[in-house]
Order: C-alpha cells, then structure tokens, then sequence
C-alpha cells in the first residue's frame, strides 16, 4: 500500500518562474526577511493569510526601516475567510458523502466557489491591518498602497550596478477598470501559495491510477486512487472530490481514521459518520 501525503509546494506566478534577484516566496519570509527590510520600496503579492500575516509584519516597522510598501491582490477585496459555525459544517463527514456523490463538473464548479472557506485572511487580522494604518496615518501619511482588483501579468528584474540594489518592473491591470499601469520595487514578496503537483515518482505507476475528466486524480470516496481501490491512498490533495475537508488540517485525523481502517480491511481507529445538525443533501420523499 502507499498513502501519498506529500503535500503543497511553493506555486510562483507563471510570469515570475525564471526571475532573477533576491524576490522571496512568503514560505521563504522569515529567511529573507533583514535583508527585504533594508529595501527602498517593498512590494507584497497575494491577499490570503500569508500575505496578510508578512504586510502586517512590514506595517508595523515601516517607520523603524523606512521602505515604501505596496500591497497588491487580484481579487476585488480584502476578502476574510469564512469561520461561522454552520459553515464550519462542511468540515464534516456528511458533506464529503454528499459532495463527493455530485457530478465531476459542478464538483470543479463549487471548488472554485468555495475559496472563502479556506483561503482569505482571519478577520480579526484584517481589522488589526486597518487600525495600524488609522493609527500610523494619524502621525501623517504613511507610504504604503493597498490595490485591490490589481493583476500580476508581467515581471522583470534589471540588477541594476549589481550592488544589490536591483529593480524589478510589474506590469500591472486594473481588472475591473482594463488598465494597465507599472510598478518598480526593490523587494518583492510573492505571497502567492501553494499548488498540487503530481509527484514525479508516480510516473512508473500511472497506468495503475485513475484520473477524472480534468487529468486530476479520481479519487474514491475511501481516498484511494488507483485500479484495486485499495493500493493507493491519496491524504490531502482532492478538494475537487472531498471538497474543502481536503487541505482541511483539523479532518487531518479523521483522513487518517479512515485511511487506516481502509488499510486494515476493519475500524481500527473509531471514524464518525455525522456531525452536523444541518442537512446537505435533498430529504428523501414528502418533508413532513
Ligand atoms: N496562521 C495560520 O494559520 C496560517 C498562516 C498562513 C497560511 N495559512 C493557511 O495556509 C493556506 C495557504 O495560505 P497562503 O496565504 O499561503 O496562500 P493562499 O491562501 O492560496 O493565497 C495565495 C494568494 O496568492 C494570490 N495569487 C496566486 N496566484 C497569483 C497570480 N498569478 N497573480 C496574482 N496573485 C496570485 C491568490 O489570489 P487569488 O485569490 O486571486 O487566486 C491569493 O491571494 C491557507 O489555507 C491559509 O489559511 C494559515
């Protein structure tokens, strides 16, 4: 048996895959975080909590280090991610039975729909981002942009004397607008996440694999994904077959339970079969 658990790596832009310089990937913020800060200007892509947590890092000393800094997202806002109690029930044995048995296209359809539940930034971060800029603007205008709406199309990067002190040039567009406009910045964050990549190793199998209309894995409802249904077992990577529970680290156990029993061919760890006190498939017959 094999259970494939590998998760996430670092996802770059396709425009920023062969960039020179010293640009970071937020999985890299902490590493290159003293040499970012001694930048004229610091420009930050992405709106999930990654990129929230690095500009509310880079705020709060913006007047110790004195950089420019720009914060700069596609999506139409500041979104926060979804964290209500009954929302929270998707996270839940009953919605993975109920979204698994849907067809493949509105599956894919409510995968992109459902960003807000596990991306977006924590609420309570975006409020603590604008008080620090109410609080730092009340001592005067502080020098940092937050554009919304804003897409990464283009990046170049001109080393400039080769001292250090390089330039890269965004090309930019205004979506909702269609304009274009550039930004030139000396740091720059690519906050831009994580993405599934098939592991490399599978190769030697793949015909022992199934893969859904997409080219992605098939997974079963037990989280196998190969011919047997019970050689390979696929951890984390299927929220387009077990919906939002897939990256979800709290059903992390509940992965695990189930993996396990599947393995042993009996419960070995005791797996819960519903939680939620709302309903997520049509009743059957009259509701009386
Ligand atoms: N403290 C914590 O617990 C903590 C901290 C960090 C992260 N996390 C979790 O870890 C997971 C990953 O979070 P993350 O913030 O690293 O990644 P993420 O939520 O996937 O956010 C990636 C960001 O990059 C943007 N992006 C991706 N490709 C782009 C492109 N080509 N051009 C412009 N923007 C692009 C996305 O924009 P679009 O939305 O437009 O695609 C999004 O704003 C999330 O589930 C998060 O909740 C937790």
């Amino acid at each position: 048996h094999l259970v494939l658990g590998t998760g996430t790596p670092p996802y770059l832009p396709e425009s920023c895959r062969d960039l020179g310089g010293d640009f970071l990937h937020n999985s890299r913020y902490l590493q290159g975080r003293a040499e970012l800060r001694k930048k004229r200007s610091i420009t930050l892509v992405g709106s999930g909590q990654s990129a929230a947590e690095i500009y509310y890092d880079l705020l709060s000393e913006i007047d110790v280090h004195g950089y420019r800094l720009n914060w700069i997202t596609r999506s139409a806002r500041f979104f926060p991610l979804e964290y209500t109690k009954l929302t929270l029930e998707m996270t839940s044995p009953e919605y993975i039975d109920y979204f698994h048995a849907l067809p493949e296209a509105t599956r894919y359809r409510l995968e992109a729909d459902q960003k807000g539940l596990f991306k977006g930034i924590d609420s309570e971060l975006i409020n603590d981002i604008f008080d620090l800029l109410y609080q730092k603007n009340l001592k005067g205008p502080v020098p940092t942009r937050l554009l919304a709406n804003t897409a990464l199309h283009s990046a170049t990067y001109d080393s400039g004397s080769g001292s250090g002190s390089g330039t890269y040039t965004l090309g930019l567009r205004q979506e909702e607008q269609g304009q274009d406009f550039s930004l030139t910045t000396e740091g720059l964050v690519l906050a831009t996440g994580y993405q599934y990549v098939t592991p490399a190793f599978l190769e030697p199998v793949r015909d022992r694999l199934r893969w859904d209309g997409q080219g992605r894995f098939d997974v079963a409802r037990n989280y196998s994904i190969d011919t047997t249904g019970r050689g390979i077992f696929l951890q984390n990577a299927g929220a387009h077959t077990h919906s939002i529970t897939s990256p979800d680290l709290g059903m992390g156990p509940y992965r695990n339970a189930y993996i396990i029993g599947e393995l042993l061919g009996r419960a070995y760890y005791p797996v819960e079969k519903a939680i939620a006190f709302q309903e997520f498939a049509a009743p059957e017959g009259t509701v009386v």
